[in-house]
């Protein structure tokens, strides 16, 4: 399955985003339709619920559904924050988590990262963990080891959650997506090479062997991916899909990149 993840980030308010749905239903139907691939709308957290009522399913058979965010914590007195368990409850299959703007403006560290990646397990909701290097660490050939720190905690629990579960909720194969997405690309209009996406997928494979992750894990791309460079990005090695920001916020360009 190659999937299209839609992050809406905070671009849509509570009525846009209904009426996005509604005035695209047709379109949207379409996209979930085809075959061996999979859309995934993360719109904030007060639609998630309002924009599975659009497509009037559960989010396993119509349309899949994407928080793009939650508490590290269980339940307990952390307010304004919000529970794994009750994404899954309405209908929530996918949770983004470590995107760098919650880095950025949350302060969002590996670890609180990592703990989320537990929460998000422990109910049956696939990750979607984000990673990447800032422009400045980019720039000073540091890429490498800031993905390496950021994906450190992440193997540790995800080791600790197959030895005590043996290997997720259902007892299959532990599943997870990491989406690797610089933050000198993010909105920016400028995508690496794909020499470069491979040269650190590769990394991040490796990573994974090394320590002896036994677990199956789709590698995504994200940063200001479009219709213009779609077939071009897809021809990367290990590519499981795209994490898309502004160009899944026109439905029109949206449908192409995922047709293409
Ligand atoms: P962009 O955002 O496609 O607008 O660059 C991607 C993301 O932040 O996930």
């Amino acid at each position: 399955m190659f999937l299209y993840v839609a992050n809406w980030k905070m671009e849509m308010s509570f009525d846009k985003a209904v009426e996005f749905c509604k005035d695209n239903f047709d379109g949207f139907i379409g996209l979930s339709q085809l075959e061996s691939k999979k859309v995934i709308l993360c719109p904030e957290f007060t639609q998630l619920k309002a924009v599975l009522d659009v497509f009037g399913g559960n989010g396993n058979d119509i349309m899949a559904l994407g928080a793009q965010d939650c508490s590290e914590h269980k339940p307990g007195a952390y307010t304004g924050q919000v529970l794994a368990e009750s994404l899954g409850q309405i209908g929530c299959n996918y949770c983004i988590v470590g995107h760098s703007e919650r880095r950025i403006y949350g302060s969002e560290t590996s670890d609180q990262v990592a703990c989320k990646l537990v929460r998000l397990f422990e109910c049956g909701i696939t990750p979607i963990v984000c990673i990447g290097e800032s422009k400045e660490d980019y720039e000073n050939g540091l890429a490498k080891d800031v993905l390496q720190e950021q994906l450190e905690p992440i193997w540790e629990v995800v080791k600790a959650v197959i030895t005590r579960k043996g290997g997720g909720k259902s007892g299959k194969r532990l599943s997870f997506c990491i989406a690797y997405e610089p933050v000198w690309s993010i909105g920016t209009g400028i995508t690496p090479e794909n020499s470069y996406i491979q040269e650190i997928f590769n990394f991040i494979v490796s990573l994974a062997k090394n320590n002896t992750i036994n677990a199956q894990i789709n590698l995504l791309y994200g940063g200001s991916v479009d219709e213009r460079k779609v077939k071009s990005l897809k021809l990367i090695d290990n590519l499981g899909g795209f994490l898309l920001g502004g160009a899944s916020l026109d439905f029109k360009k949206f449908e192409k990149i995922v047709q293409l």
